[in-house]
């Protein structure tokens, strides 16, 4: 089956074909363009996700040799993200699936984010459970099997890239914060042992990372001169620590044979390297499909069955995947 997916929920304008496990994908970052305001402007990203849209699907064409007639499904993201973004991938979507003669599969983004994890891992054992860490969201769920989701634990305010995102701001570090700050980190050390993990003994499997933000605030005005790869090396200890007790807290209870990780802060290598050492089968995509693609978009469609309706679906902004 080969699978035209599209995802434009955020900064990235990204088309993927996935034939079986053979993945061929275009991805256009408006990196440059949000560096210069040091964060997304929603009606910017809109406007460049429009100017690159039909470029990105002529060379993907193009690359994989295909012609429409060769596509079995269109797939899009229409949730969550921002609106604007989202609405020129589901209304470029909803034109070809029209104009080819598609059946058009609107999948979420945070399934995505999970799904990237099936590209070439066909028998992942379940059940399992996801940790999806990204400017988003930091989520974990519990996947009794593919396709299926229950909440386990989410933040209940910044999302652990934005936490990462804000700090570097605070630092006057370049957007995005999360790959500036593990840079630096890797050549300092942790010594700044009063951030907090927030939420580090809490009972349940929620995290916050606002707190976390606000010391960093406060320690940089009241320390300027401290040295900026340690400050870095103690921000993303505190974000990877409590990432990963309670992920390994979830595998225990949750009898999970298997982790699957998403989203761009799942490409950090401290990350990484602590949620290797847990006790499960662990999976984590390669670093470009753990930042937003649309090879992963394509990847979650195959767990679905029935097309949506061309004409009545619309971008949810707000598609909780499992809502509270
Ligand atoms: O999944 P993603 O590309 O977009 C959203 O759905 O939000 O994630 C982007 C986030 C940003 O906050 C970025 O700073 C973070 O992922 N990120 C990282 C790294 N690479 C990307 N955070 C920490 N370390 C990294 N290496
Ligand atoms: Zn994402």
């Amino acid at each position: 089956m080969k699978i035209l997916a599209i995802e434009t929920s955020c900064d990235e304008t990204s088309v993927a074909i996935l034939n079986g496990d053979d993945v061929t994908h275009v991805t256009a970052s408006q990196i440059d363009v949000h560096r210069i305001t040091g964060g997304i402007v929603p009606e910017v990203a809109a406007r460049e996700h429009v100017q690159v849209m039909i470029p990105i699907i002529k060379e993907i064409m193009q690359k994989t040799v295909l012609i429409p007639d060769d596509i079995d499904r269109i797939a899009v993201t229409s949730g969550p993200g921002l609106i604007t973004s989202l609405m020129v991938g589901v209304e470029t979507a909803r034109t070809l699936a029209y104009s080819w003669n598609k059946p058009l599969f609107s999948i979420n983004h945070i399934e995505g984010h999970i799904a990237a994890n099936f590209i070439g891992n066909p028998d992942i054992e379940f059940p399992a459970v996801a940790l999806v860490v990204s400017g988003g969201h930091t989520e974990l769920l519990f996947v009794p099997k593919p396709g299926t989701y229950e909440l386990i634990g989410a933040t209940r305010d910044d999302a652990a890239g934005e936490c990462f995102d804000k700090c570097a701001r605070i630092l006057g570090l370049d957007y995005p914060g999360g790959p500036e700050i593990s840079k630096l980190a890797a050549k300092g050390d942790s010594t700044i042992h009063h951030l907090p993990s927030p939420m580090l003994d809490s009972d349940n499997s929620d995290f916050s990372f606002s707190g976390l933000k606000t010391a960093v605030l406060y320690f940089h005005r009241d320390n300027p001169d401290a040295k900026l790869e340690d400050v870095c090396a103690s921000i993303e200890n505190a974000i990877v620590n409590v990432l990963v007790a309670k992920t390994k807290k979830a595998l225990k209870v949750h009898g999970a044979k298997s982790l699957l990780v998403g989203g761009g802060v799942a490409a950090n290598s401290a990350l990484r390297t602590e949620l290797e050492n847990l006790n499960a089968n662990i999976y984590i995509p390669a670093p470009e499909f753990c930042t937003d693609n649309a090879a992963m978009i394509a990847a979650a469609c195959r767990f679905h069955e029935q097309p949506t309706d061309l004409f009545s679906f619309k971008a949810n902004p707000n598609w909780e995947l499992t809502p509270r």
